[in-house]
């Protein structure tokens, strides 16, 4: 098929190196020309697992090719909207984006052609934008809300082997579209109206981020009452009804899609008259997780005016080097505000300046450089570098009391605390501070 794919981001671009790989003839529309560029030479803007290789495939195959201007996109059998939707400080969507590519589709279509919805967006916009953009147009072209569940570091995984496929239409022939689109990919095909389309991809996220804060907030109880979270969320986990995934207690929820979700459809809610008191409660709890970390520490080193911190890791899980909303962040300018002089490292991701990364922060490019002469450590991201790590080495290279916050519950308590460390865990016994 001839698909567009507008919009080289983190969905985008996997969507175009993928379908490319699956044989479509596949047009990736990016209007930032640097980035277009980048793209034309073969470079990834970021990191995901088996990406490159996809992109180097469809470049020298031709199945792939890259343009700024979407007018390329003007003659394509279906057009995947894969645009940005962030989330405005008030946890509105900002629909900018969606809105001027919705324009410019509906202004230069001339033949019939199938627009794929990607991007998520808030549910009931599709409906709006079929009458905002496409009535004119509804004879050319068909809309089908199709939104993506990829996670980062395993997105391509993901795009072969979804867990189902979601496509919400008014028009019963897009879906043979779909099935000749994704004819590679084995998942059930959910069909649903559009809001409910859109409706999913919300109640999924916001689904999975109640679990990290429910098990949390169980984790924090824990510690209050003498229990320890391993054993408690392993059990748990074992009901069938309950399932033993996102059961891992630590520093909460970072990265592009849950933070953004939930505040999306909080605000959602509102503006629909809806109070949504759990969804308020998930994000509360999710915030007050990176508070939690620092009150921990702060209280095992007696203060963190004038210590020495090393933070492990900044991107907001291992096997990817974003940053987006990762606990790092509020952990690295809250230990800052305290007083205290911070050393980070991640084997993966960087924080460009202009992210308002206070002065007393430095980042270093070896994990032991980051923990020599420090006082303490935290750990925010569970890369398998720290969990391997030659802890009796970096001992020696700490100062007392050698204190290590396991803000991922990822490493073994025994061992820390036999090396001397002064270890604490998430909810973990071993954690307990009296
Ligand atoms: C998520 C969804 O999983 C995906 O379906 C959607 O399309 C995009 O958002 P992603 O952001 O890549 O994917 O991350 P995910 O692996 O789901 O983890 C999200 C965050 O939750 C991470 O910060 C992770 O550390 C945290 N998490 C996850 C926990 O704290 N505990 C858990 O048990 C699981």
């Amino acid at each position: 098929m001839n698909v567009s794919v507008i919009g080289a981001g983190y969905v985008g671009l996997v969507a175009a190196c993928c379908l490319a790989n699956s044989g479509h003839n596949v047009i990736c529309i990016e209007n930032n020309r640097e980035k277009c560029l980048m793209l034309i030479n073969g470079h990834v803007p970021f990191f995901e697992k088996g990406l490159e290789a996809l992109l180097a495939r469809g470049l020298e195959n031709g199945k792939l090719n890259f343009y700024s201007n979407i007018s390329y996109a003007k003659y394509s059998e279906v057009i995947m909207v894969a645009v940005g939707t962030p989330s405005q400080p008030d946890g509105r969507v900002d629909l900018s984006q969606i809105f001027r590519v919705m324009s410019e589709i509906s202004e230069m279509i001339s033949t019939p052609v199938t627009l794929i919805m990607k991007s998520t967006v808030p549910p009931g916009l599709g409906l709006q934008l079929q009458q905002r953009f496409l009535n004119g147009n509804s004879h050319l072209i068909s809309y089908v809300s199709n939104p993506e569940f990829l996670r980062e570091g395993r997105a391509v995984k993901d795009w072969y082997d979804p867990e189902r496929i979601v496509a919400g239409t008014e028009i019963p022939g897009t879906i043979e579209i779909l099935r000749k689109l994704y004819n590679d990919i084995g998942a059930p095909l959910c069909i649903m109206d559009i809001s409910s389309a859109e409706m999913v991809k919300y109640a999924s996220n916001a689904f999975l981020a109640t679990k990290i804060s429910f098990i949390n907030e169980i984790a924090n109880l824990c510690e209050l009452v003498g229990a320890d979270i391993e054993p408690v969320a392993r059990a748990v986990g074992m009901d069938s009804r309950i399932g033993s995934h996102f059961l891992q207690a630590g520093l909460g929820y970072g990265g592009s899609c849950f933070p953004k979700d939930t505040k999306g459809l909080d605000f959602i809610s509102t503006l629909n008259g809806h109070t949504f008191n759990l969804l308020k409660a998930v994000i509360e709890v999710n915030a007050r997780q990176r508070v939690v970390a620092i009150r921990k520490l702060s209280r095992m080193l007696g203060t963190l005016c004038g210590k020495r911190i090393a933070v492990l890791g900044l991107s907001f899980k291992p096997g990817t080097d974003d940053i987006r909303e990762s606990p790092s962040l509020d952990i690295i300018r809250m230990l800052v505000d305290e007083g205290a002089e911070v050393s980070a490292f991640d084997p993966m991701a960087r924080l460009p300046q202009h992210r308002g990364i206070p002065q007393g922060f430095i980042m270093c490019t070896d994990v032991l450089d980051a923990l020599e002469s420090c006082h303490g450590a935290v750990v925010i991201t569970e890369w398998r570098e720290f969990v391997e790590l030659d802890w009796e080495k970096a001992h020696s290279l700490m100062i007392p009391p050698r204190v290590v916050l396991d803000g991922r519950n990822c490493l073994d308590p025994l061992k820390l605390s036999a090396l001397g460390y002064v270890y604490a865990g998430m909810g973990r016994m071993s954690g307990k501070l009296c």
